[in-house]
């Protein structure tokens, strides 16, 4: 990494996001020595009155319980960490919070630097986006580094449709270039769905088949087992297409349906997946199926006749010469059966089939995600014995035997690292990002006007079956563990 002093800032330090996902990932980087020790600190800022050390308590239990080896000296090294943590309490609207904050982090990279030196300014915000441009105006005004770079880490949800994201973009990029800011997308660290681009792009035999001629259909699919405890509020005004579809689940598209990039740049790899969207037709009503469990309304922070989908099935067509007639089936859904995300490749059949296996399945890809990270190929093998006959069969890479002393990082931990080297390869671009917004926009009108049917579906099912119709309709033969 680049020197110069580094202060980390997290605006909303004392919420759920930072403490339980932001912290502990820069947490995590410390420990494994990706940070500079001697020459950074970290600020919190938040309403919450606390003294550095109420929120160094705070923290202290979700880095014990989150980070992904503990060893017995981890309690050392969590003392270390928090010892670069302070904190500063203000209102996310006032000039004098942000004057103090910047005077502590002057403060700090004096201390080290004095007035001369390279410093790097990272400000997380961890917060809703309602407080986005008028936190952005502040730091702005009071918390540019003069000395190096500022950077500026966003969350979804960046805006409810096209025109707020348009809104959102536009004011942010008023106040940041677009190289200050990066739009997290956090299902772009996950191992799995950074593997893709080598997967597709360095083996030989998948190169040549990834296409319509051979794929019959994909399923990308996001299953929760629990319900929207506790995000209630949060959930009810976004339901599961911006919740997941719209981001989580169509960046993994772009990156499994996308042509090879010129390089690894992330300029030449956000290009083409810009032009996989751009190749995205209008989503019909007839490929949409929408549920909400049953007890979803039960909790209280949920309006009573609420109709929010906590599950959709959606139905993405791409019209390029790649993918013409190759349905791809977004699937997301809260408290279904089981926890799980992964994407299904499902091949078309062998032609002329001597061995009669039809019934016996196709060839299908699977990349699971989680939990477990796992790829494995689904095959039609001889069935083992004295008999001439077919069964299905894998060839499995599950990551756990295979990698045994490795440890998979969190996608949040490979994203700041990535923030504080400057790459901005696994974040959205302003362009993605409302071309994606495009894409959904009419469809969740009609949702938000109520012109589509919401399906019950019960509180631990597979979700509506109206959803498995669907995806039978568009060609997918079920094989085991579907
Ligand atoms: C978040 C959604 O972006 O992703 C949550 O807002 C969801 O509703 C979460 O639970 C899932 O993330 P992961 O990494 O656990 O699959």
């Amino acid at each position: 990494i680049e020197g110069g002093f580094l202060s980390i800032v997290i605006l909303g330090a004392s919420g759920d996001l930072a403490k339980k996902k932001t912290f502990p990932a820069i947490f995590n980087l410390f420990r494994q020595g990706f940070l500079p020790l001697n020459q950074m600190k970290i600020i919190g800022y938040a309403r919450s009155p606390l003294s550095d050390q109420g929120l160094r308590d705070r923290l202290r239990g979700y880095l014990k319980a989150e980070h992904t080896t503990a060893t017995k000296d981890s309690i050392d090294i969590v003392d270390k960490f928090l010892d670069l943590v302070t904190y500063i309490s203000g209102p996310y609207d006032s000039d004098k919070g942000f004057m103090d904050l910047n005077e502590a982090i002057s403060s700090h990279e004096q201390a080290e630097y004095g007035k001369e030196g390279p410093t790097r300014r990272l400000f997380y915000l961890a917060l809703p986006p309602s407080v986005y441009i008028v936190v952005g105006k502040l730091l702005r005004h009071h918390c540019i580094n003069q000395r190096g770079w500022t950077r500026v880490v966003v969350e979804k949800p960046f805006g409810k449709d096209l025109a707020s994201a348009e809104e959102l973009s536009k004011e942010l990029g008023d106040l940041f270039t677009e190289q200050q800011i990066y739009r997290i997308d956090h299902y772009l660290g996950k191992e799995i769905v950074q593997n893709l681009l080598v997967m597709r792009f360095a083996n030989r035999f998948f190169v040549p088949i990834w296409n319509r001629d051979n794929i019959a259909n994909v399923q990308i699919v996001f299953k929760e087992n629990f319900g929207t405890e506790g995000r209630g509020g949060y959930f009810d005004e976004y339901g599961i297409i911006r919740d997941i579809i719209q981001n989580h689940l169509l960046q993994v598209l772009c990156l499994v349906a996308m042509e090879k990039p010129v390089s690894l740049s992330p300029e030449h790899v956000r290009d083409e997946k810009v032009k996989v969207l751009r190749a995205i037709e209008p989503i019909q009503n007839k490929d949409v199926v929408l549920g909400q469990y049953d007890s979803y309304r039960d909790d209280p922070t949920v309006s009573r006749d609420s109709r929010t989908p906590t599950f959709a099935a959606v139905v993405v067509r791409i019209n390029n010469e790649r993918w013409d007639g190759v349905p791809f089936i977004l699937r997301a859904g809260k408290a279904l059966d089981s926890r799980k995300a992964e994407i299904r490749v499902q091949f078309r059949d062998a032609p002329g089939d001597i061995f009669k296996c039809k019934k016996q399945g196709r060839n299908e890809f699977v990349m699971r995600l989680q939990p477990s990270e796992a790829m494995y190929m689904k095959l039609t093998v001889k069935q083992p014995g004295l008999e001439m006959s077919a069964t299905q069969s894998e060839l499995d890479l599950s990551y756990h035997q295979r990698y045994q002393d490795i440890v998979i990082p969190e996608a949040y931990e490979r994203l700041i690292l990535d923030t504080i080297r400057g790459d901005q390869q696994h974040f959205v671009r302003r362009d993605e990002l409302q071309v994606a917004w495009q894409i959904f926009t009419p469809l969740l009108h009609q949702i938000d006007d109520a012109q589509i049917p919401v399906i019950m579906y019960k509180n631990g099912s597979r979700g509506p079956l109206e959803a498995e119709k669907l995806v039978e309709r568009e060609g997918y033969v079920r094989t085991s563990g579907y």
